[in-house]
């Protein structure tokens, strides 16, 4: 692989799903685990070589995030289609509410805008690749390519700029995977769906995940690791209430609050996926780790802040 050019995954610690309907959301970059993509000369015409997948996608590929992304960007810089072969290859499982698309995309971005001779600001990758996000998740409320794209820490409101913001302490998370693949499209779909048919009550549960979130930003702020533990499992309860739970998850998240963890919640679309848990410190963090992988699930360890 030569000089990959890379993006992170991610994962949301407050206010996923109200976020659509314009509540604030808190995310944060996986930096250690990110998609690659690099270029060599091509067949003919572009092709995305998606490695893990063992599929090769062209421009004509109008379903595919990939001939989206690259199709706005050849427009974007006025130019004709490259002969070149851009290959991925992600660490990120798919379907897991880690930012599995708006890294790989990024990534995609990032490798094709190098070869155009193109230098793109972080809102321009974010922008293009929050198109290319259209295409797999119906609605996305912008906060996937956002985090990915800016590669740091973010409160995020649709249609409004990014807000970074000052951690008070390093915070130790944990992330488990139940692995059950499920489509980001598909529970915001059922969110909608609810929202449609019960719209008093889930804009309630949208105002309390707001407030969560808010209370969330400050914790963080302040350091309040406890304070932002209680956080979690709030919004746990609220995402549960809106219908994308899943038992696995239910599963992960008392393992790891039996393990010691300050709070811990499923994060992301939900449905299957990931859930994530805020350890005491790195030793807990390690152990609560290790909690999961006895109990046949994979789990990952990310810390964000500052000492
Ligand atoms: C997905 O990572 C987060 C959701 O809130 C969807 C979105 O914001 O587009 C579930």
């Amino acid at each position: 692989m030569k000089n990959p050019f890379t993006a992170p995954g991610k994962i949301i610690l407050f206010g996923e799903h109200a976020v659509v309907y314009g509540k604030p959301a808190i995310a944060i970059p996986v930096s250690g685990m990110r998609a690659s993509a690099w270029s060599e000369p091509g067949e003919g015409k572009l092709t995305i070589n998606a490695l893990d997948l063992n599929e090769k996608i062209g421009l004509e590929n109008k379903a595919s995030q990939f001939s989206v992304l690259a199709q706005a960007l050849l427009a974007k810089t006025k130019q004709k289609e490259p002969n070149l072969t851009i290959n991925l290859t992600s660490k990120l499982p798919q379907g897991s509410g880690m930012g599995s698309s708006a890294a790989t995309s990024t990534a995609v971005c990032k490798a094709l805008s190098n070869y155009l001779g193109v230098d793109l600001e972080h809102n321009q990758i974010s922008e293009l690749v929050f198109d290319a996000e259209k295409i797999v998740h119906g609605t996305p409320s912008g906060i996937d390519n956002t985090v990915v794209a800016y590669e740091s820490p973010v409160y995020f409101v649709k249609g409004e700029d990014p807000l970074t913001f000052d951690s008070g302490r390093n915070f130790y998370l944990v992330i488990g995977d139940t692995g059950i693949e499920a489509s980001t499209k598909e529970t915001v779909g059922n969110v909608r769906k609810l929202w449609e048919k019960e719209p008093n009550l889930m804009n309630g549960y949208f105002d309390e995940i707001a407030n969560v979130t808010e209370g969330g930003k400050m914790a963080i702020e302040e350091g309040n690791k406890e304070a932002v533990g209680e956080l979690m499992n709030k919004n746990h309860e609220l995402l549960n209430k809106i219908g994308v739970g899943h038992p696995l998850l239910e599963k992960l998240v008392d393992l790891t609050l039996d393990a010691g963890a300050l709070g811990a919640k499923l994060t992301g679309g939900g449905g299957g996926g990931n859930m994530v848990a805020l350890a005491n410190n790195a030793e807990e963090q390690a152990e609560i780790c290790e909690k999961i992988t006895e109990a046949g699930y994979r789990a990952y360890q990310t810390t964000f802040g500052e000492d």
